[in-house]
């Protein structure tokens, strides 16, 4: 059995669960005692905050002691550290890009230019002071480092622009809004940045930045965008990307997650395997692609779920076990 290191855990349970599915020993990090997905794991783990100078020996030391060979961050707010790490950490695979990878595409100006230098498409975006007059209304003033659709705002002309680039209290930047549909694109890439499959889905609802209805599909045109985009950035292991499909037909691309999705269930139920890929990559096995091989039509409705715990003699905090 492969043991796998979670960090920044938080509430990913469905994520831990479905490496436990595909026979992985599970190994759980996280800052807070209360984060659900601790309870979920085989083994759960104290660490220090990601900012703290001893994060990586904390994480090196578990990977000693637990021999464990993945390492699959669950959140946003490590992976360069982790990216630079690589060999602190080993024999556990670091399932990230580069740290410039990661760097360039958690900050979404920096990703824009990437794209544009690259051929990829992206709505126009500028720096707070470059915004041309011809720029096209309305716009969205956005966090540069932004997450959980937090730090936006729709500007419908100068007036507001101006208002909403003062009031914003992070770092932002000016992009013009997309008029058609979004999408998201679940890929998993190999360590050579080979696009393994790419599974689209549609977003039927939203809530704080989370799908929480959607509906994969098998649109080829969608498909074939997420594998170019993956490689292009040079994804390695699983990314979410997110565009939308324009009038004019293009896909500009608007968000790129170098980690799992926040709507991993749906192309899990539509057959993605990709803990197996995971598994596989960490045994330094080179996986077939298999592009557009998943189910269309599963449809993902979410709901809250919840561990209630209690102290133990020793203070440790344990499940409270329901009898009927
Ligand atoms: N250029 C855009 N045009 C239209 N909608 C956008 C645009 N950028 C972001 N949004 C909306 O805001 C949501 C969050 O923006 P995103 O760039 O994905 O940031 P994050 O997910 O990191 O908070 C998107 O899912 C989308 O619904
Ligand atoms: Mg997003």
């Amino acid at each position: 059995m492969t043991a796998v290191l979670f960090t920044c855990a938080g509430q990913r349970v469905d994520i831990v669960r479905a490496f436990k599915d595909a026979g992985a020993t599970t190994v759980a990090a996280d800052l807070d005692p209360l984060a659900p997905a601790l309870y979920h794991a085989d083994r759960a783990v104290d660490v220090p905050r990601v900012d703290d100078p001893g994060y990586v020996a904390a994480l090196a030391d578990i990977v000693r002691e637990h021999d464990v060979r993945l390492l699959v961050p669950l959140t946003d707010l490590d992976h360069a550290i982790l990216a630079r790490a690589r060999d602190d950490l080993a024999p556990a695979l670091v399932l990230l890009p580069d740290a410039e990878t990661c760097e360039r595409m958690s900050d979404k100006l920096e990703a824009h230019r990437f794209f544009v230098e690259s051929g990829i498409a992206s709505p126009r975006s500028w720096g707070p002071d470059e915004v041309p007059d011809d720029a096209r209304y309305p716009l969205l003033v956005k966090a540069r480092e932004g997450f959980g659709s937090r730090h936006i705002f729709r500007a419908d002309d100068p007036e507001q622009l101006a208002f909403f680039l003062g009031y914003t209290e992070v770092e932002s930047f000016v992009q013009e809004r997309c008029l058609g549909e979004e999408f998201s694109i679940d890929v998993f890439c190999d360590l050579e940045s080979r696009c393994l499959n790419a599974i689209p889905r549609t977003m039927i609802q939203s809530k704080g930045g989370e799908s929480i209805k959607g509906r994969s599909i098998r649109d080829l045109e969608l498909i074939e965008h997420g594998r170019l985009v993956a490689e292009t950035v040079g994804i390695k292991g699983p990314a979410n990307i997110q565009c939308f499909r324009e009038p004019d037909g293009t896909l500009p691309v608007t968000d790129v997650n170098t980690r799992f999705g926040g709507a991993f269930p749906l192309p899990l139920a539509a057959g993605s395997a990709y803990p197996e890929l995971a598994l596989a990559l960490a045994r330094g096995e080179r996986p077939e692609t298999r592009l557009g091989d998943f189910e269309e039509g599963i449809l993902m409705t979410r709901y809250f779920s919840e561990v209630c715990l209690r102290r133990d003699g020793d203070g440790a905090l344990v499940p409270v076990v329901v009898r009927s």
